[in-house]
């Protein structure tokens, strides 16, 4: 198993492209369900998630292609089987996204329910109440979730929160439904709209995509798209970070500030110059960051899949800053290891009290979960001495090439064999 080796100290500066949006490409791909006609996306990023879509659409059926880098073709046409299976599923929770897509078009699906999660518990409850409000007959069986509908109907769907997964299954869902669907309280994350431009490519009919109501007038059949994934504000995020933490200059291409309004805030608030500048973001330190207190929330709130990677700049700032995670409970698993490297944190429910050290000292540490590895990195990039960190896998799953990237920024990072 790899591990990545990291001699903090460095400055990073300089330009740096962020690749598409993970969280964006797998709905994408699991749209492709929905048609018999093949479609393009372009901009893919190169990471495990993506590779075990791939998998996971391959054993129902379809065919992918990969024409050339960061492109895939995919063709659904030959899908035979409604079944997406627990090992599949159980290394990622998105494959829950084949349900709503089989089940329109196919009339039935069987989908592992996706068990576990180091972050809290993840239920599906709201992604299965849409689909009975849609009609769908529902039953849980030996840990599969079996769905069937002749065809479903168009409802009035109310989420008891705005779940990004229960949005896109509903919204994938509803375009080939008999009449219209409203969700209500929907997600409003960016990735959502990226969904519905390219549904609406293939001809659904959406209306109100990015608000929390969304309106969906299902049609008989759906054709294919030709997109590309909008990039990924998570990790432009993790990059400005990187420059704020090494009092650093990097300059994030690509980057859209309109995709990060309360994030590119809080970084502000701490200290670091950020501009939009043509093409991109760029984010100057030159001091110590001040304390600022976040509080995750749903889009367009600050994301919690930046928690992890802010509360590592926290760990140096100058006073007490308050991280409070509202969307996960248990998203703190970060906490112990970067309190391994010398950072002061007092955790109180869904609360952390972080008080800024001036410095962090290198260590083994341990990823356990995607978002909080590469908080580890960060800390590591700032830490004096050398950080390993194991169990890369976890980063492996949503950063492509992110030692690559870190090093033309001028870290001392590489991957070694643990
Ligand atoms: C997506 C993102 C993930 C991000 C999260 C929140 C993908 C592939 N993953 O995950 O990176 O951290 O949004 O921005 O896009 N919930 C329920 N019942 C449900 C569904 C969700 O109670 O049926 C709860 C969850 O337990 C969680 C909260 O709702 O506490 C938010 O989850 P959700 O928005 O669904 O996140 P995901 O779509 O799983």
């Amino acid at each position: 198993m790899d591990k990545i080796v990291i001699d903090g100290g460095r400055r990073l500066a300089g330009r740096v492209r962020a690749g598409g949006a993970k969280n964006a490409a797998l709905p994408l791909l699991f749209a492709t369900l929905l048609t018999d006609k093949p479609c393009t996306l372009r901009n893919v990023p190169s990471v495990a998630d993506i590779r075990t879509t791939r998998r996971l659409l391959e054993r129902l059926g379809g065919s992918v292609d990969e024409p050339e880098a960061n492109t895939l073709v995919l063709d659904c046409a030959g899908v035979d089987t409604q079944e997406a299976p627990y090992d599949l599923v159980r290394t990622m929770r998105a494959s829950f996204l084949t349900l709503g897509p089989l089940l329109a078009r196919f009339g039935r699906a069987r989908v592992s329910q996706p068990g576990g999660c180091a972050i809290g518990s993840r239920p599906v409850d709201i992604h299965l109440a849409g689909l009975a409000r849609m009609g769908a007959q529902i039953e849980n069986v030996a840990g599969y979730t079996e769905a069937r509908c002749k065809r479903l109907k168009g409802a009035y769907i109310i989420l008891e929160m705005p779940s990004v997964g229960a949005t896109e299954n509903l919204l994938m869902a509803a375009t080939l439904a008999e009449g219209g669907t409203r969700i209500e309280n929907a997600a409003r994350e960016p990735e959502i709209t990226d969904l519905a431009d390219a549904l609406t490519a293939m001809g659904a009919r959406i209306e109100g995509a990015g608000s929390s109501v969304i309106e969906i007038e299902g049609v008989d059949e759906l054709g294919g798209y030709d997109h590309p994934v909008i990039a990924d504000r998570i990790e432009v995020g993790t990059f400005l970070i990187a420059a704020a933490i090494t009092l650093g200059d990097v300059t994030v291409e690509g980057a859209r500030a309109d995709h990060l309004g309360v994030f590119l805030e809080a970084l502000s608030a701490a200290g670091a110059l950020v501009e939009e500048v043509p093409g991109g973001i760029r984010c100057v330190n030159d001091a110590r960051a001040k304390a600022v207190d976040i509080i995750t929330a749903p889009y367009p709130g600050f994301p919690t899949d930046l928690q992890a990677q802010f509360m590592a700049l926290m760990c140096l700032a100058d006073g007490v800053s308050e991280v409070a995670e509202t969307i996960f409970e248990n998203r703190f698993m970060h906490v112990d290891e970067l309190i391994r490297m010398g950072a002061s944190i007092r955790l109180r429910g869904g609360h952390a009290d972080v008080t800024g050290k001036v410095s962090l000292t290198g260590a083994p540490v341990m990823a356990t979960d995607l978002r909080a590895s590469v908080c580890l990195v960060l800390a590591g990039l700032a830490a004096r001495s050398r950080t390993e960190i194991l169990r890369v896998y976890h980063l492996d799953r949503g950063y492509q090439q992110i030692e690559e990237k870190l090093s033309a920024l001028g870290a001392d990072i590489r991957r070694e064999k643990a």
